[in-house]
């Protein structure tokens, strides 16, 4: 079999813990290690696991520059090196440190060390070489140096725009996004008893234009006081007036690996019944990577198709990160089967027949 590729991930946050199990998982790849600032708790907990993650794999902890590793020596948990090791000792990092700090990381340590790197949605576009989605422009981000993955809404939206645009041609969406304001754990942010409203058009619906230039999109975000999901609600239109009928619509989303098309009907409620679902499930964290879609929202609006999709916001945009690493490394060429493999390894889509 061919060398794994050595990935690293940068910031073991909400993002990281699950960027670093998403690799732990792929068949064809190694996860070098993980490194951080400070001993939080998603380290504490990891070295109470004996430093052991997804799949068996030991994570092995690297220390960012201003961590006081006297502070970690205290409690016991074992450090590897620093960061320029654990760059050294990679193909690709994986960055999911605070919005910003990216960018630093690439000036400092990618750039000199010769590391390609993946970055996530806090971080400026300018950080990257492609804006990339696994689906919508694989083919743009292979052999990249520097890709940013969209935000979770963004990722989870593209799926189906770019789902329902391969099918019939789509020109126009219009979008709502029911946005959660913080995620489970939170503490530094938060509404207790108030909608608030962000000013239009959505960055996600402007995110969506710089990978599809070629759909014209726009959309108003609400944040609403809750952890588990955002909703979103889309308005499609095809080209040149053609109609999209619902079951036209549902048969495409079915057959998409990363949705889960649900229905009120069954049980599925609204966003805590995903998350529920996952838990039932015994999905590490109680993580889903598809998106779900509920087939009793979708509606013909003239010849418009409307449908309302739930975002997993910390899980989501980890399948589209394998699948960046493989666009960069080249470990596959095309959508189709970059994707596949990202899906195979992560078990994506299993629970279709
Ligand atoms: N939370 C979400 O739902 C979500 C969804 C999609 C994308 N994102 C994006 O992912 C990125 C990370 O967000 P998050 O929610 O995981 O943040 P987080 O605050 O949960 O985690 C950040 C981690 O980075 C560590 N860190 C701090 N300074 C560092 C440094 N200099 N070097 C390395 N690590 C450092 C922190 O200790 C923490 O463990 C952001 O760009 C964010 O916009 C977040």
């Amino acid at each position: 079999m061919a060398e794994k590729i050595r990935v690293g991930v940068a910031g073991y946050g909400t993002i990281g813990t699950r960027l670093a199990d998403g690799v732990a998982l792929q068949g064809d790849m190694e996860l070098v290690g993980i490194a951080d600032l400070a001993p939080t708790l998603s380290i504490r907990a990891l070295a109470e696991n004996g430093m052991i993650g997804a799949n068996g794999v030991k994570y092995n902890l690297y220390l960012v520059d201003g961590a006081d590793k006297s502070q970690f020596d205290a409690m016991g948990i074992p450090v590897a090196g620093t960061f320029a090791d654990l760059c050294k000792s990679v193909d690709i990092m994986l960055d999911s440190a605070p919005g910003g700090v990216g960018a630093k990381n690439k000036e400092n340590y990618y750039d000199k060390y010769g590391v390609k790197a993946i970055f996530q949605g806090g971080e400026k576009n300018s950080v990257a070489d492609v804006f990339f989605h696994g689906y919508a422009n694989f083919e743009k981000g292979v052999g990249q140096n520097y890709l940013k993955l969209t935000s979770c809404n963004t990722t989870g939206l593209i799926r189906t725009v770019d789902a329902l645009d391969r099918a019939f041609g789509i020109e126009k969406v219009a979008i709502t996004i029911i946005r959660r304001v913080a995620d489970p754990g939170d503490y530094h942010r938060g509404l207790t008893n108030a909608l608030q409203i962000d000013k239009a058009p959505s960055h996600q619906a402007v995110d969506l234009m710089t990978i599809m230039p070629h759909v014209n999109a726009t959309g108003i975000l609400v944040h609403t006081p809750v952890t588990h999901g955002h909703i979103i609600t889309v308005l499609a239109t095809a080209k040149n007036g053609k109609k999209i009928t619902k079951a036209e619509a549902l048969e495409v989303f079915q057959k998409h690996p990363r949705i889960r098309v649900v229905s009120i009907d069954e049980g599925f409620k609204g966003n805590a019944s995903l998350f529920k679902y996952a838990r039932d499930l015994g999905n590490r964290r109680g993580d889903m990577y598809e998106i779900g879609l509920w087939e009793d929202s979708i509606v013909e609006s003239g010849n418009d198709i409307m449908y309302a999709i739930n975002i997993p916001q910390e899980s989501v945009t980890i399948p589209e990160t394998m699948d960046a690493i493989r666009a960069s490394m080249k470990m596959q060429l095309t959508r189709e089967e970059g994707t596949a493999a990202t899906n195979k390894y992560l078990g994506i889509g299993k629970f279709k027949k």
